[in-house]
């Protein structure tokens, strides 16, 4: 049976450590929706359609792997989806405390549902889409850091 893995976020934006984590994936699970919530407790930088739009962009060519919104609880959209299991990726121990707290209250919620965690590659291990936001609304260089259709979104509004 094919297996599905979901990869949920805010992806505001979607940086080259996300992806690293979806091309990780991919290596595991048969087939992977990248899994992008709608309602944050932040507003966000870009609204849910350019979240979308980027990371499709940003994967293109990858195959097995779709770009999704959803709404409400996490689990419920993965029961939906079929979806084995959430993969998060888990960069330092400070990422850990969160995470495990996730983890455990969607095994609760749905004790069906596993959640697997993934080491970024180390050069992004220190990444962060916060931090990417603010290095370029301070006009600083984030190549390398994100996707390309990411980098020239960020050039936009905060005109570097
Ligand atoms: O990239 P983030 O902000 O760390 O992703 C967090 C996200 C979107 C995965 C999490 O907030 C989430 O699952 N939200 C959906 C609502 C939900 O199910 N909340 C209960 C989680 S225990």
């Amino acid at each position: 049976m094919s297996k599905l893995a979901i990869c949920p976020g805010s992806f505001d934006p979607i940086t080259n450590g996300h992806i690293d984590i979806v091309k990780r994936s991919l290596r595991i699970f048969d087939e992977v929706i990248v899994a992008v919530a709608v309602n944050l407790k932040k507003k966000p930088l870009f609204p849910i359609e350019k979240r979308v739009q980027l990371i499709e962009e940003s994967l293109k060519g990858l195959e097995k792997v779709r770009v999704e919104a959803f709404n409400g609880l996490l689990v419920d959209y993965v029961k939906k989806k079929g979806g084995v299991a959430i993969v998060r990726g888990l960069r330092a121990v400070s990422d850990f405390e969160y995470e495990m707290q996730m983890a455990l209250m969607n095994r609760r919620l749905d004790s069906d549902v596993e959640t697997v965690f993934m080491m970024p590659s180390e050069e992004y291990s220190f990444l962060s889409s916060t931090m990417i936001k603010e290095i370029a609304s301070f006009g600083g260089s984030v190549k390398g850091l994100v996707p390309e259709p990411v980098e020239k979104a960020l050039k936009e509004i905060f005109n570097f």
